[in-house]
């Protein structure tokens, strides 16, 4: 079985980042869940994002599990995660075992990638390093997201994902107990895919280690449209926003991200692709890069299939969005 260094997901299910996953309650809901096996926050940025609900919304389709999104990041700044991360462990019942948690992060560039890093760093080793349960906080970069106006998704293009790159693998020289990973936006042809890895490999160190523990394969598609006459019902009562600004089309922005299950073969497409080019690299570190699966996980076959396909894990984030926590059980079923 695929695993990540560092990161024991067991069972190996749990969401990915998302809004329904932004807020103490929910995130203390999610650790809770039996049937996660880790938890993944809402990108925080070092500030938090600002926000607007006229703006920032999700619609979910007519007759399939489905998303469109304008979501930038979470309005809640990193300070506020690390003390939720901190009152969950505390508060953990000492004869159950701590869960990891994914702590996604996103920067305005290289030199805020490096305060959020020592904050997350000063955090581990002041406050999770002096608990009896030794928990794991791992950090996924979110390298993918295809709302920010101005900021084209860094996993696209080299030239802006290195200097990110570089300043997570000084925090692993330092470190090297940090479990790191990057969260990658659906590619659509192979190059792409072997840009990256060929990124993630010049990072390898002398004694041959890999700063990038694993790889969340996908974020959402960018770009994409839905008519407002698409949406279900469920776009008011399971969102904490309701789709009404633009009389026509399903967001106000019209363009947005795309989750769900027309998502689902294209992610299982560059599960697949990026877990042989990591498997066959001539560079051992590679062999040991896991991924998460995730994109149209809403159903356990679909589950199975993102196995089948590479993923050491897999998650979700409409299908909770749509179904609540219990949709956990349900996925990991056999
Ligand atoms: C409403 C919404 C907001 C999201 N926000 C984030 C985010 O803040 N950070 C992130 O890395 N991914 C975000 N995602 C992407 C999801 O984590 C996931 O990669 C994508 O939705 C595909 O999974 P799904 O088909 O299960 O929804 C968001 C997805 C949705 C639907």
């Amino acid at each position: 079985m695929p695993t990540i260094r560092g990161l024991n997901i067991d069972p190996p299910l749990l969401n990915s980042s998302c809004p329904w996953a932004s807020d103490f309650d929910q995130l203390k809901e999610l650790y809770d869940c039996k049937y996660t096996g880790a938890v993944t926050t809402r990108t925080a940025t070092l500030d938090g994002f600002d926000e607007d609900p006229g703006t920032h919304k999700v619609a979910f389709a007519l007759g399939q599990t489905a998303s469109l999104n304008s979501y930038g990041y979470s309005p809640h700044p990193l300070s506020k995660y690390l003390q939720w991360i901190e009152t969950l462990y505390k508060n953990q019942n000492p004869d159950s075992k701590c869960k990891p948690i994914i702590l996604s992060v996103a920067p305005t560039d290289a030199a805020q990638l490096g305060v959020i890093m020592t904050a997350i760093q000063g955090f581990r080793h002041s406050v999770l390093k002096t608990l009896p349960s030794q928990p794991v906080l791992a950090v996924e970069l979110n390298t993918s997201c295809p709302n920010i106006p101005n900021h084209p998704p860094p996993a696209y293009d080299m030239a802006t994902l290195t200097p990110l790159l570089q300043v997570l693998a000084s925090t692993f020289q330092a470190d090297p107990t940090l479990v790191i990973g990057l969260k990658l936006a659906p590619f659509v042809y192979r190059d792409q895919m072997e840009g990256v890895v060929r990124t993630i490999a010049g990072l390898v160190d002398q004694e041959g280690r890999s700063p990038i523990a694993f790889l969340t394969s996908t974020n959402t598609l960018g770009g994409c449209v839905m008519f407002a006459d698409q949406v279900s019902q469920k776009t008011t009562s399971a969102s904490t926003a309701g789709v009404d600004a633009a009389p026509s089309m399903a967001l106000p922005t019209t363009f947005g991200g795309l989750a769900g299950e027309p998502l689902h073969y294209l992610s299982l497409g560059n599960i697949m692709t990026l877990s042989s080019m990591l498997a066959s690299s001539p560079i051992p570190a590679l062999h040991n890069v896991g991924i998460i699966g995730v994109g149209g996980v809403t159903t356990p076959a679909a589950y199975q299939r993102m196995r089948k396909a590479g993923a050491a894990a897999v998650a979700c984030a409409t299908a909770l969005g749509i179904n609540g926590v219990t949709v956990f059980e349900r996925l990991g079923a056999e």
